[in-house]
C-alpha cells in the first residue's frame, strides 16, 4: 500500500502522463500512466498534466540578515559597500530572539514557495557568535521541513578582522557545515590569496566543503577564483568547493577568461551567481555603458562547470525586495545572461533546482525511485512556463508529507465583446 500516488504529471525532462508512487517519505516508483506496482494508495492526486518538479534549492543566502530591511536605517545609496557598513551598524544591535524569529518567518515564506533547502552564510566576525548560535537554533527548529546548511562567513575578512580565524574555527566547532571566505575584502590582494589558502587548508583538515564569496566586484583583475581552483586541486577538494558571485569575471579580459574557465571546470569548482543582487549592486562605479556584473553563466555551463543561482538577499541591508521565490531568481538570471533560448531557459530552471542541489551536496534529491518525495506541483505545464509565470506552487511535499498549498491563480475577465474568460495566463498561442 502506497502513502501517495500522484498521477498525470509532467516532469521537468518533458515526460508527460507520469505517475509517482510514494511510500515512507521516499519515491518508490516513477512510471508512465498508472502502471505502477501496488497502485492502491492512501491518497491519490491527479496532477492534471501540470509540472511536478523536485523542490527548489537556494545555494546562497544570508539568513542572519534577512527581513531586517530598515534596521537601523535604509541603505541610501543601495551599494554593496554601504550595505556592508550598514550591516556593521546593525550587528551590535542584534538580539538572538529577533534574529531567530525573522529567520523562521523567512523559512515559512520559503516553504510556501517550494524552497526546501537553503545554504546560508552566517557572519562569524563578531566574537560573540550570536548569529551563528541563533542560526544553529533555526536549523534545529526547521529540520522537520527545510534543510538549512550553514557557511562560516567572515564578512569583514578573516585576516582583516582581529581574531577572525579563531572566530571562524569556533563557529565550525559549534557545528557550522561549510568554510566560507571573502578574499576580495581583505586589506590587500596578497592577503586575499593567503585567506583562500588558509581557509581551503582548514576545510581539508576538517573534511568540510568550501563556499567563498569570490571576486564580488567589477575589478577585472580580481582573480581569487583562480587561486580557489588551484587550491581545490592541490588539496583534493574537487566537488566540494564553490565560488560564489564571481562577478569580476564579467569584466575580465576575454583571453584570460578563456584560460580561467577550463581551470574552474578541471578543478570541479561550482559557481553560484546571484542575479537579483549582482544586477543591482555591480556596475555602481560605471557611468554609461553600465556593466551588468553577473558572472559568465552560459560560458561556465558550456565549459562543464556546475552553475547554480542563489537569492543571496531578501529585505536586508543590501536589498529591499525579494520573497523567497527561486523562480524570480531564475527569471532574472535568464534575462541578465540573455539565456532566452528554450535550452537556456531550462538551464536556468536547473540552476535553482538540480544544479543548486549538487552545490549543497543534497542526498536523495530528484524525481527518481529512491529519492526523497520532496517535490512541488506547479501551476505550469513545463519549466519554461513555470519561469514565465513565476508559477503558483499548488502543493509542496516534503518527504511525502504536504507542507504547503496555495490556491491556483486565476483571473475572471468580464470584458465587453469578449465574453467570460478565465485561465488567461495559461492560454497557448
Ligand atoms: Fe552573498
Amino acid at each position: 500500500m502506497l502513502d501517495l500516488l500522484l498521477h498525470n504529471a509532467t516532469l521537468p525532462d518533458g515526460r508527460t502522463g507520469m505517475s509517482v508512487a510514494v511510500r515512507d517519505g521516499r519515491i518508490v516508483e516513477v512510471a508512465a500512466g498508472l502502471d505502477v506496482a501496488h497502485a492502491s494508495a492512501h491518497e491519490a492526486l491527479d496532477a492534471q498534466g501540470l509540472l511536478l518538479a523536485p523542490h527548489f534549492v537556494d545555494p546562497h543566502f544570508h539568513m542572519d540578515a534577512t527581513l531586517s530591511y530598515g534596521l537601523p536605517r535604509v541603505n541610501q545609496s543601495g551599494t554593496l559597500l554601504e550595505g556592508i557598513a550598514l550591516w556593521g551598524e546593525l550587528k551590535p544591535l542584534l538580539k538572538a530572539e529577533a534574529l531567530i524569529e525573522r529567520a523562521l518567518t523567512y523559512c515559512d515564506w520559503a516553504v510556501a514557495k517550494g524552497l526546501l533547502a537553503v545554504r546560508t552564510h552566517v557572519d562569524t566576525s563578531d566574537p560573540s557568535l550570536l548569529a551563528v548560535e541563533a542560526l544553529l537554533e533555526v536549523k534545529r527548529q526547521v529540520a522537520p521541513y527545510l534543510d538549512l546548511q550553514l557557511v562560516a562567513f567572515p564578512q569583514d575578512g578573516v585576516l582583516r578582522t582581529p581574531g577572525g580565524v579563531e572566530n571562524l574555527k569556533r563557529a565550525l566547532d559549534l557545528g557550522v557545515d561549510v568554510v566560507g571566505g571573502i578574499p576580495h575584502f581583505e586589506r590587500t590582494y596578497e592577503q586575499g590569496t593567503a585567506s583562500v589558502k588558509l581557509l581551503c587548508e582548514l576545510a581539508a583538515e576538517r573534511g568540510l566543503p568550501v563556499d567563498m564569496h569570490c571576486d564580488e566586484s567589477d575589478d577585472p583583475l580580481s582573480r581569487h577564483i583562480e587561486t580557489l581552483a588551484c587550491e581545490t586541486q592541490r588539496l583534493s577538494l574537487q566537488g566540494r568547493t564553490t565560488g560564489s558571485h564571481c562577478t569580476s569575471m564579467h569584466s575580465m579580459d576575454n583571453y584570460y577568461a578563456s584560460k580561467l574557465l577550463p581551470l574552474i571546470a578541471e578543478a570541479g569548482v561550482a559557481v553560484v551567481a546571484n542575479p537579483l543582487i549582482n544586477i543591482t549592486l555591480q556596475g555602481r562605479h560605471d557611468s554609461y555603458p553600465r556593466r551588468r556584473g553577473m558572472t559568465r553563466v552560459p560560458e561556465l555551463l558550456a565549459a562543464g562547470v556546475n552553475v547554480a543561482f542563489g537569492h543571496d538577499c531578501v529585505m536586508d541591508p543590501w536589498y529591499g525586495l525579494g520573497s523567497g521565490d527561486m523562480l524570480e531568481v531564475a527569471h532574472m538570471g535568464l534575462h541578465v545572461a540573455q539565456m532566452t533560448s528554450q535550452d537556456g531557459i531550462r538551464q536556468c530552471f536547473e540552476a535553482v533546482t538540480a544544479n543548486a542541489a549538487r552545490v549543497m551536496g543534497l542526498q536523495r534529491y530528484g524525481l527518481d525511485a529512491g529519492c526523497d518525495a520532496s517535490f512541488v506541483l506547479l501551476q505550469a505545464r513545463d519549466p519554461v512556463e513555470a519561469i514565465r509565470l513565476r508559477a503558483t506552487r499548488l502543493k509542496v511535499f516534503r518527504r511525502g508529507r504536504l507542507v504547503a498549498q496555495t490556491p491556483a491563480a486565476t483571473a475572471a475577465l468580464h470584458l465587453p465583446g469578449r465574453g467570460e474568460r478565465t485561465d488567461w495566463m495559461h492560454a497557448k498561442i
